[in-house]
């Protein structure tokens, strides 16, 4: 897969992307990710990228020259232009939809992503409306702008990619993958500061092992998710006949 970075603050990136999972996917070229600064495709001595809305209001918006500029310059004019899906051009935004491990999941089948970093108030609309095909939020809460929710986005992807996490069935397990939050979990020693380790863990009996983590991942997720709770409970209930595994 192929990542480009759009951003006002290219040095952002520079410690994120160079350390752990997301180094190692680099280096064995499972990923190649490259970060482009928004000033590079201004033409004026003070380098403009942000100007005052119309209308008036609070704060300045990104221009939509450099923007445009940038985008053509890094997919290539087609991709822009036409509708063909050949680059996925994503703004970064709290107006996007809500990212998931889902929209994960259908991100990580492109070939090749445009993140697009927003900042200030905002991006002139055109921006949205005829330059990207999607726009992503990490929540809701506001961000001083797209650049931590790049590295989310992209972190949380660069995991899925195939072969770039050790052992095939390492995020199986994950939390959200079954749309539960993970059991808790246990290392040595057995008792450390008086505090012991749930005896079903060393029983070696494996059926009821299972069962453990099963009960204590519904658990948590019931107390801590309810949201998640509900949605699993449907996704049972809803199939006609179906039966509880
Ligand atoms: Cl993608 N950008 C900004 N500026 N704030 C956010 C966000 C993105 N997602 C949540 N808050």
């Amino acid at each position: 897969m192929h990542i480009d970075i759009l951003t006002l603050f290219p040095r952002t990136f520079e410690g994120p992307f160079d350390e752990s999972i997301i180094k190692r996917a680099r280096e064995r070229q499972l990923v190649d990710i490259a970060i482009h600064d928004l000033r590079d495709y201004t033409h004026d001595t003070h380098r403009t990228v942000d100007d005052y809305p119309y209308g008036g209001g609070a704060g300045m918006l990104l221009k939509p020259e450099p923007l445009f500029e940038a985008i053509e310059t890094i997919t290539g004019n087609p991709c822009l232009r036409s509708e063909r899906e050949c680059c996925w051009k994503i703004l970064l935004t709290p107006q996007g939809r809500i990212f998931s491990h889902e929209v994960a999941q259908e991100l990580a089948t492109k070939p090749r992503l445009l993140l697009v970093c927003g900042h200030y108030e905002g991006v002139d609309e055109r921006v949205r409306e005829y330059m990207v095909n999607d726009e992503i939020s990490i929540g809701d809460y506001v961000l001083s702008g797209g650049e931590f929710a790049a590295m989310v986005v992209v972190d949380a992807i660069v995991r899925l990619l195939p072969d770039v996490l050790g052992s095939e069935d390492a995020n199986k397990e994950d939390s959200h993958v079954w749309g539960m939050l993970e059991y808790p979990q246990y290392t040595r020693p057995r008792v450390f500061q008086g505090w012991e380790v749930p005896s079903v863990l060393m029983s070696g009996n494996h059926a009821e092992i299972a069962k453990w983590r099963h009960e204590q991942a519904l658990k948590r997720t019931q107390r801590r998710r309810p949201d998640l709770a509900a949605k699993l409970q449907e996704a049972q209930l809803s199939p006609p006949n179906s039966e509880e595994p």
